[in-house]
């Protein structure tokens, strides 16, 4: 029998492509997302349209994760096997000015879902974590062990709760449950709460662009092209517990539950001003430069580690970002005219 697929955050842009290839591998789906206004509404319903052309399976429901009733109901009806939790209020900076958005949809919200998955006996969670984990750690590249325990945004901490959540429901209930450390995705219908977004946004607008850290900063960037292949290849890898776990030395990717955690990043550091040149050439135009000091709940570098993942799943993230860039900007052009 087809398996059914729930996609929380499916108007998001990770959200959008993972459903964009669930439809391609004529998978059946339950979208939901509230389409809340953090950013523009428009960019998620025209994803959401873009959805409906392809023809697929989906079924799509303007709904919010805190609201456990309507996900109760969700689960009774449509009984998923595999669930993808990528619904999140998202944003370092937005976490500062507006933490209560985080508490309820990442930690309140991400509750509900694990709850609907124990009653459902849903066969596998699939939860979005993030590179922001590692926090002040200045120890690259970044392992699965390496520490975190030193955030410096709130988002970043609901995220950590996440994956201490989600352990707690495999020990105590088995789920089984794989939670995923994005390190800054960027592509095609991108977020445009994001730096290359908001840089391009600005360069081709010949507005100035802020700068923070005086271009002291790096990061990985990884292509969505290759977020979703990882993130389909996880789908059939449904954890199971590690019979070779270690207790007096434990490692933070596996456990005695079924649960497991994954770093995806491209493994590259980039300079936050090489990164720019890349965007300056593709677009053709010279941007103007607002150097800034660093702000409070950014990280200075990003770089991760991903043997784990690569073992897993034998896929390693490898698109340029040469060839990312280009085509978030054939997108942008397209899509906003410019
Ligand atoms: N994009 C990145 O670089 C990145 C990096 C690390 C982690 N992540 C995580 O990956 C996931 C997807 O990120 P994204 O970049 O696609 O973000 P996104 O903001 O584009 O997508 C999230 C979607 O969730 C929806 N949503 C938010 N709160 C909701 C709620 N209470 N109920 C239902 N829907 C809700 C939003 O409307 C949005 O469409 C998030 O969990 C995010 O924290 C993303």
């Amino acid at each position: 029998m087809k398996k059914t697929f729930l996609v929380t955050g499916a108007a998001g842009f990770i959200g959008f492509h993972l459903c964009k290839r669930l439809i391609k591998e004529n998978i059946k789906i339950v979208a939901i997302d509230n389409l809340n206004s953090y950013y523009s509404i428009k960019l998620k319903k025209a994803r959401m349209e873009e959805l409906y052309k392809q023809g697929g399976d989906i079924s799509f429901v303007d709904g919010d994760i805190e609201d456990i009733n309507l996900l109760e109901r969700i689960f009774k009806e449509n009984k998923p096997q595999i669930v993808f939790n990528l619904a999140a209020q998202a944003g370092v900076r937005y976490s500062i000015s507006d933490p209560i958005p985080f508490l309820k949809t990442n930690v309140v919200g991400f509750g509900n879902i694990l709850e609907v998955c124990r009653k459902n006996d849903v066969e596998h969670l699939i939860y979005a974590s993030s590179s922001s984990v590692y926090g002040g750690n200045k120890n690259l590249p970044y392992m699965e062990d390496s520490r975190v325990d030193h955030p410096v945004s709130l988002y970043a901490a609901t995220k950590k709760s996440n994956e201490l959540m989600a352990h707690t429901y495999s020990h105590l209930y088995s789920l089984p449950a794989t939670g995923l450390r994005f390190f800054t995705v960027y592509g095609p219908w991108g977020r445009p709460d994001m730096s290359y977004f908001l840089f391009a946004k600005a360069i081709l607008e010949k507005k100035s662009i802020d700068i923070y850290n005086y271009g002291d900063m790096n990061r990985d960037f990884t292509y969505i092209d290759d977020i979703i292949e990882s993130l389909f290849r996880l789908t059939n890898k449904i954890p199971t517990p590690d019979k070779n776990f270690d207790a007096e030395n434990p490692s933070a990717s596996s456990s005695w539950a079924p649960h497991k955690i994954f770093n995806i990043g491209n493994s590259n550091k980039v300079k936050l001003i090489d990164f720019i040149n890349i965007i300056e050439k593709e677009i053709g135009i010279k941007a103007i430069k607002n150097f800034l000091p660093m702000q409070m709940g950014d990280v200075h570098s990003t770089l991760a580690d991903t043997s784990l993942l690569e073992k897993y799943i034998n896929f390693k993230p490898q698109t340029s970002l040469n060839f990312g860039i280009k085509k978030f900007i054939e997108w942008y052009r397209f899509f906003y005219g410019k």
